[in-house]
Order: structure tokens, then C-alpha cells, then sequence
């Protein structure tokens, strides 16, 4: 097993500067030929305009893969029961007792090691380098996205909703307006749960999206297991996820609900850097930046650069820019830089990448972890190798 290294955050993390914990099994050395045409696809195609040079580097030294002992356990289907055991130098570990059919009589014991969740990340890296076939090249975004509004649902005073249950499974869910098209990313994922049926939904919806951004050159962002699926009645009534058609009193209600700052409002805005709206699920068009498959800080740089008008045409008010005429931004966008203390934030995160980079990462790991019964501490969490520095 890896020599556990706990990290509290990211910052923490990305200061370390000796290897730690890599073992050869968490080294991914060999990529598919796919991913080198998708990477070169991506490097070339990322910065046509608004380059806010090459994304920084992540230090090879800090992207060994980190961990101390997970904690928490696993209700997965009804095939694994779920019991924990303490374990005094590691803490709790996960156990997944598999069972046999009905009987239910338990035939062993699996608990999940850092090297099982870095095979989970390795195996869903490589699947979105191979599928480059998809859109502007890679499920990415739409996989983040998943992992965002699975999150996204949780209120903070009730404590319900959040990325424990992945209860988007189910019909009231998935159903919802704002959910509209995200069954493209769990069927994208669905060929990893039959791979690793250990893995919890929640958990690895979650992992993905550390994966997404990770792969799409994105900042390494820290991750806990513990995510335990629930059924349909814990379902999240509808509402609960922002309406881009609004304005700044609407992000901060939406987004206070989940127990966040106007700060971290900004910094998780960012990812829309990536991915694009489809008519045919929101009813918005287009991308936010040229580089919709690679993480960069090019939104906050494109909200204060670029002139935006309306667009006109046959659909929900959106924004253009009028240089182009082929990159959008929604009400909800906008009203980052008519609100004068969101403003400073979209200022900041424009004029330094590094800064947007460990913000996004914190407050992706606060996103993923709302309202999750974790038994294991902040300091617990694993950084994961990315294969996009293993090329
Ligand atoms: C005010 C807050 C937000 C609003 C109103 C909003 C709204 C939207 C809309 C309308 C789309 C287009 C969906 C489609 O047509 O396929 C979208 C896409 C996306 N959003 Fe957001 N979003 C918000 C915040 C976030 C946050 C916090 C994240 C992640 C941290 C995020 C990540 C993404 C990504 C990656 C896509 C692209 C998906 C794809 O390419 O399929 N968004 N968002």
C-alpha cells in the first residue's frame, strides 16, 4: 500500500515538493495512441484567441498520488452490504462485504485501497481520451457537470441534497429541467460502475469530475470517498439549481443556500471555461471560451475583454461577443461583472491563473463534499495522478 501523506488542501498539496507516496502501480506510463491525438488535438485547438499562455504546470513532484486512509463506507446495490472497521493507525477503513444472490451470505471482504480509487481515475481518464469522437473532443465537460449538479442540490439547513445518494438515478431527478442531457454522462460512466461495482454512485460521479478537470489540464483537486446511494425517495425536489436566466440576487440565494461566499460563487463560475450550452437541453447555444476542453482562467478574461450583447435570435436571452459572434454567455454570467463585489473577484481571477486555480480547487472540494456523512478527516483525502502528465 502507498505510504499514506495527508493533505489538508490543495495549497498544501501543490506546496509539497518530494514524492511521497507513488508506488509503480500508481503510475500510469502508458497512454492510448487516441489520447495523443486528442491531446495534441486539444493543445492546438486551445488557445486560438484570449491564450492566457500554457496552462501552469503542475509539478510532476505534486502529482503523486496522496492518501491516508479513506474512511467511510459503502451501500452499494444489492449485491455489497456495508460495514467499517477502526483501525488505530489508519483510521476507518471501507469495507465492502461482497454477497451472494438473496441469501445474502457474505462470501469476503473488499476494502477499497487509494491504488483501487486511482485504478477507478485511470480507468475513466482513459475513457475520455479514447471517446475524442464526442463534441468539441471529450466528455469532460459534460462529466463535470454531472458531478456539479449531483452536488449541487444540497441545502445547508436542512442538510439534504448533495452528492450522498445520487439520487439524479431516478426519474423525479434526472427529470428535472436543469438535468437535461446529463444522461449523456451517466451512461458515459455507467460501463466504469459495471467495471468497479464496489464504487458508490455518488462516489464515482464525484470522481469523475475530479478526473474531468484534472485531464482537461485543470488544477489537481483533492478527494474523499464516502458517498453511500440512496433511493428514490431521497430524490431533491425540484428548483434547487440555478436558473441562467437570472441575475446576481439569484446566484447568491442559490448558491448561499449550499453555504457559499460571493468569493467562491466567482471561483466555481469558472468552469465555464468548459464544455457549451446545447438548444436542445437548456435551450442556450454555444460556447463560453475557444478552449472549451481545456481548463484555463479565459471566461473571467473573456467577461471583461469582450463586448456583450444580446444575441438575436430565436431562443432564451443570451449573450455574444462582437468580435466574433460565436462565443456566448448567459444572464447569470454576465451579472458577475455588473455586481461590483463579484466584479473584483472576475478581476482577480482574470489577471492571475494560478490564484483561479487554487480557488477553483478548493471550492471543488467543498462542492463535492456538501452534505457528506464523511467518517474520515480533510486530511484524508487522496490526490490523484492525472494521465494527461504521463504522456
Ligand atoms: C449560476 C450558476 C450556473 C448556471 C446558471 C449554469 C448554467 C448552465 C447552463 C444553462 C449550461 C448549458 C447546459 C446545456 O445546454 O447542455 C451549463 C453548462 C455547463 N456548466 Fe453551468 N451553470 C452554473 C454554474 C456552474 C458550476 C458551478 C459548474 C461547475 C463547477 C458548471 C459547469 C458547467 C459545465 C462544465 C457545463 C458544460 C456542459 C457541457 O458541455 O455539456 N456550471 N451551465
Amino acid at each position: 500500500m502507498a505510504t499514506a501523506v495527508a493533505t489538508r488542501s490543495f495549497s498544501r498539496a501543490f506546496q509539497r515538493s518530494t514524492a511521497s507516496a507513488a508506488t509503480s502501480s500508481t503510475r500510469f506510463t502508458v497512454r492510448p495512441s487516441r489520447a495523443n491525438a486528442a491531446k495534441q488535438f486539444f493543445q492546438q485547438s486551445s488557445r486560438r484567441q484570449y491564450s492566457s499562455g500554457p496552462a501552469p504546470a503542475r509539478s510532476k513532484n505534486t502529482l503523486v498520488l496522496v492518501g491516508a486512509a479513506a474512511a467511510a463506507g459503502f451501500v452499494v446495490g444489492g449485491l455489497y452490504g456495508y460495514s467499517t472497521q477502526e483501525n488505530q493507525a489508519q483510521g476507518p477503513i471501507p469495507e465492502v462485504h461482497l454477497k451472494q444472490g438473496s441469501g445474502g451470505q457474505s462470501v469476503g471482504v473488499f476494502k477499497p485501497t487509494v491504488e483501487d480509487y486511482q485504478k477507478v481515475y485511470d480507468a475513466v481518464a482513459k475513457l475520455l481520451w479514447e471517446h475524442d469522437e464526442y463534441e468539441d473532443g471529450s466528455y469532460g465537460p459534460v462529466v463535470l457537470r454531472l458531478a456539479w449538479h449531483s452536488s449541487g442540490t444540497y441545502d445547508k439547513v436542512s442538510g439534504t441534497g448533495g452528492s450522498n445518494g445520487a439520487t439524479m438515478r431516478f426519474k423525479p431527478e434526472g427529470g428535472h429541467g436543469a438535468n437535461a442531457g446529463l444522461n449523456v454522462a451517466r451512461e458515459f460512466l455507467q460501463p466504469i460502475k459495471e467495471q468497479f461495482p464496489w464504487i458508490s454512485y455518488g462516489d464515482l460521479w464525484t470522481l469523475a469530475g475530479v478526473v474531468a478537470i484534472q485531464e482537461m489540464q485543470g488544477p489537481t483537486v483533492p478527494w474523499r470517498p464516502g458517498r453511500q446511494d440512496q433511493d428514490e425517495s431521497m430524490c431533491t425536489p425540484d428548483g434547487r439549481l440555478p436558473d441562467a436566466a437570472q441575475g446576481q440576487d439569484h446566484i447568491r440565494n442559490i448558491f448561499g443556500r449550499m453555504g457559499f461566499d460571493d468569493q467562491e460563487m466567482v471561483a466555481l463560475s469558472g468552469a465555464h471555461a468548459l464544455g457549451r450550452c446545447h438548444s436542445t437541453r437548456s435551450g442556450f447555444e454555444g460556447p463560453w471560451t475557444f478552449s472549451p476542453t481545456v481548463m484555463t482562467n479565459d471566461y473571467y478574461r473573456l467577461l471583461l475583454e469582450e463586448k456583450w450583447g444580446w444575441k438575436s435570435w430565436n431562443g432564451p436571452k443570451q449573450y455574444e461577443d462582437a468580435s466574433t459572434k460565436s462565443l456566448m454567455m448567459l444572464p447569470t454570467d454576465v451579472a458577475l461583472i455588473k455586481d461590483p463585489i463579484f466584479l473584483t473577484h472576475v478581476e482577480r481571477y482574470a489577471k492571475d491563473n494560478d490564484l483561479f486555480f487554487k480557488d477553483f480547487s478548493d471550492v471543488m472540494v467543498k462542492l463535492f463534499e456538501l452534505g457528506v456523512p464523511f467518517k474520515s478527516q480533510p486530511e484524508d483525502r487522496y490526490v490523484f495522478k492525472a494521465q494527461v502528465d504521463s504522456a
